[in-house]
């Protein structure tokens, strides 16, 4: 038997209640014993997987630096590891896995480093499991819902030398007073809602994230202007599903609302992301028209181009809606560009029903796509579906895909050749130190020559030319 504080259920996690969401204001609590735990030692946060994963990873690192730890880029420096994990397919699993393995030297050669993992992944059963079997130098195991008891979980440990559990498997609460510290001072993460409740037959996230929580708009509007006072020049609002933004609050807002309000802030760009395709409303597109700083990117998770594909996946639209409402964007909103997401190979998945996909995707002629060959995630509806087409199928039709998407993305990129972009400049290209990089309005990667003094500035950049996924320019003034 597993001695622990609380262990993980799935199906206790897609359970859904009408209860009202509880809003703990109280800030932090950090035990009087682990005040000063972290004086004179450093911290080493890894975040896998979504941009949800990263805030809370900023999150985490604001607690730690709260218990007076210090940053540290470099693991073996560290007095402590949290491995911040992703659940949505088994190769990100695996990734988690193989960095645990590795850690065990690490831990062998320094037994008062302190090792925790958490997120989506220990929110399964399968997984406590498999680290309490065979990974004994993990000490502290927590899940989603209770990142801000770390410093309690990190006493716990510290006083009985034994591994601390502690996974709750529910609805989940709204946390507002926590400590972050933020990776960027350019471009900032405002989550808006957590939890999703739309449970698609392949996913695992309303399982592992909750129920949908809004937060309420005075206090994301706070945060919008708090970041902006501080010099931040783009934030983008988080949730796993934004147009379901307020419907569990009682004021009666809408995601429309909120986007109208925080375009009001004054804020230079914002973005959000991801918003479904199902209940996105009209108003959502007017108001991203209407305002400059509502950033003209979409991304638009298609997942399947086939009707009866998607109605096994439990999308809520059928291919004729979405391609409706993908003129409407394309057709209202000024330079607006569009990505997506597409599964390949959900079970028995045929080449009809694959070619309606390639279909679609010739349709929207997308500037980017991330495309995924299915991954059965135990506890979904979709893992327990037969499937009989073979993997090298699978990925045979994905290449197909894959080549499309790019020739897509080519030409989109093709087209802005000679026009003039606004950059916000995030800094130095990744593999030119010469060259600085930064997005689009359009959330175009763009690389140019450009003096160093402009990064965290918007500038003028017109595109010369372009590679794969890239436009390259120079920085003009006119
Ligand atoms: N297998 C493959 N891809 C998945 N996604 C979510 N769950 C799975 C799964 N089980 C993809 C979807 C989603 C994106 C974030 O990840 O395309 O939009
Ligand atoms: Fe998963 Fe569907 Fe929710 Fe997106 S909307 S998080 S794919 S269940």
């Amino acid at each position: 038997m597993l001695k622990a504080n609380s262990l993980p259920s799935l199906k206790e996690g897609a359970k859904r209640t009408k209860a009202p969401v509880k809003i703990d204001r109280e800030g932090l609590y950090v035990p009087p014993s682990e005040l000063n735990i972290g004086e004179g030692k450093k911290y080493f946060i890894r975040t896998y997987g979504c941009q949800a994963n990263e805030r809370d990873g900023e999150t985490l690192a604001g607690i730690l630096e709260a218990l007076k730890y210090q940053k540290t880029d470099d693991f073996k420096e560290a007095s402590i590891i949290i491995l911040n994990t992703y659940a949505i397919r088994q190769n990100a699993e695996d990734k988690v896995f193989g960095e645990i393995g590795s850690l065990k030297a690490l831990k062998k050669a320094n037994p008062d480093l302190i090792i925790g993992v958490c997120g989506c992944m220990v929110q399964h059963e399968s997984s406590i499991e498999i680290i309490t079997k065979k990974y004994p130098q993990i000490n502290i195991i927590f899940g989603t819902h209770n990142i801000q008891r770390l410093p309690s979980l990190i006493e716990q440990y510290l006083n009985t030398n034994k591994r601390v559990i502690e996974i709750f498997s529910k609805e989940g609460e709204i946390y507002e007073e926590l400590p972050s510290h933020r990776d960027s001072n350019i471009k900032a993460w405002v989550n808006i809602m957590y939890g999703c409740d739309k449970f698609c037959t392949y996913c695992i996230v309303p399982f592992t994230r909750g129920k949908e929580r809004s937060r309420k708009m005075e206090d994301i509007i706070a945060e919008v202007k708090c970041l902006k006072e501080q010099g931040y020049k783009e934030i983008t609002l988080l949730g796993q599903n934004v147009n379901a933004y307020g419907k569990s609050l009682e004021e009666g807002y809408d995601f429309a609302d909120l986007l109208e309000a925080v375009a009001k802030t004054g804020i230079e760009r914002i973005r959000f992301t991801t918003s479904h395709p199902w209940n996105f409303t009209d108003r959502m597109i007017e108001m991203i028209a209407k305002y400059d700083n509502l950033m003209p990117y979409i991304h638009l998770p298609l997942q399947s181009g086939d009707d009866n594909m998607l109605a096994k996946m439990n999308r809520r639209y059928n291919s004729a809606e979405y391609k409706r409402l993908y003129d409407k964007i394309r057709n209202t909103i000024p330079g607006v560009s569009v990505s997506t997401d597409i599964i390949v190979g959900f079970p028995n998945e045929t080449e009809e029903e694959f070619q309606h996909t390639l279909d679609m995707v010739d349709y929207c002629k997308y500037d980017s796509a991330f495309t995924f060959i299915f991954s059965p995630r135990e506890g979904t509806i979709a893992a327990k579906m037969e499937d009989k087409t073979p993997m090298a199928v699978k990925m045979e039709r994905f290449n197909r895909l894959l080549d499309k998407v790019a020739q897509y993305a080519k030409r989109r990129n093709e087209a802005y050749i000679g026009k003039t972009v606004k950059v916000l400049v995030d800094g130095e290209s990744k593999k030119n130190k010469d060259v600085l990089s930064g997005y689009s309005e359009s959330q175009k990667l763009v690389n140019f020559k450009g003096d160093k003094s402009k990064i965290g500035q918007i500038v003028k950049v017109k595109i010369t030319g372009i590679t794969s996924w890239t436009l390259l320019g120079e920085e003009v003034n006119e």
